[in-house]
């Protein structure tokens, strides 16, 4: 009706999307505290490890989540369980949140332009395992995160955010990554609400039209 206040967000009519993690979790956790304090307009259903010690499982059982541990040992099994559990769960999106896996086309053209990923670099550069250590030892005066949707290659999706993180003289991986991490928390929240918000248009390889409020 005009002139109303728009309304609370509400679980209840709130897009539902997958979270899947391989370790640590604390992406994951950023996300679950933002949907606590009322902060996301997406609805973590169901987080799901490839590591069934995986420490994120524990924090995500605390948010009260439910969790499952899926082998991706063979791809594709894994990839189908994925599938099968996120139509159970009636999941639209899927958040790569520290998940150590390249996925394939199985899962991609389940979800096209639907899978996201945080990566601890300003992509293109440093691609792949230990971005951080990558970017020291190339010596860049800036790295950062990236946010982007999921392809077959390795970090190489059309980007959707990025943040830049100073790197400093005496920066060792350990302090590097610990303040790209602060960045990627808030990062992943905002790419999420844009997500949820229907707001991402791919277009080629490149989005298009992001409107920021
Ligand atoms: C994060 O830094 C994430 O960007 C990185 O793994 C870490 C997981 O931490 N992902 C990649 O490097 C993917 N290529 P978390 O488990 O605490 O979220």
């Amino acid at each position: 009706m005009e002139g109303e206040a728009p309304a609370e967000p509400s679980l209840e009519n709130m897009k539902k999307f997958l979270i899947l993690i391989s370790g640590r979790g604390s992406n994951m956790a950023a996300l679950l505290k933002a949907c606590r304090k009322g902060r996301l307009r997406a609805e973590p259903a169901l987080i799901i490890s490839n590591r069934s010690q995986a420490p994120g499982l524990e924090a995500a059982r605390d948010y009260g989540v439910r969790t499952e541990f899926v082998s991706f040992k063979d791809a594709e099994a894994g990839e189908q369980r994925t599938i099968d559990l996120a139509r159970e769960v009636g999941a639209e999106f899927i958040v790569l949140a520290g998940f150590m896996r390249v996925v394939t086309e199985t899962l991609i053209n389940a979800f096209p332009n639907r899978i996201i990923n945080i990566h601890p670099s300003l992509l293109p550069a440093f691609p792949g395992l230990h971005a951080q250590k990558q970017a020291l030892e190339y010596g860049v005066r800036v790295s950062g995160c990236t946010t982007h949707f999921v392809n077959t290659g390795v970090d190489t999706g059309p980007i959707i955010l990025q943040r830049v993180v100073e790197v400093k003289p005496d920066d060792t991986e350990d302090t590097l990554s610990a303040r790209i991490l602060e960045q990627e928390h808030a990062l992943l929240v905002e790419t999420v609400n844009l997500l949820a918000d229907d707001r991402l248009h791919v277009v080629n390889t490149r989005i298009v039209n992001i409107s920021r409020n």
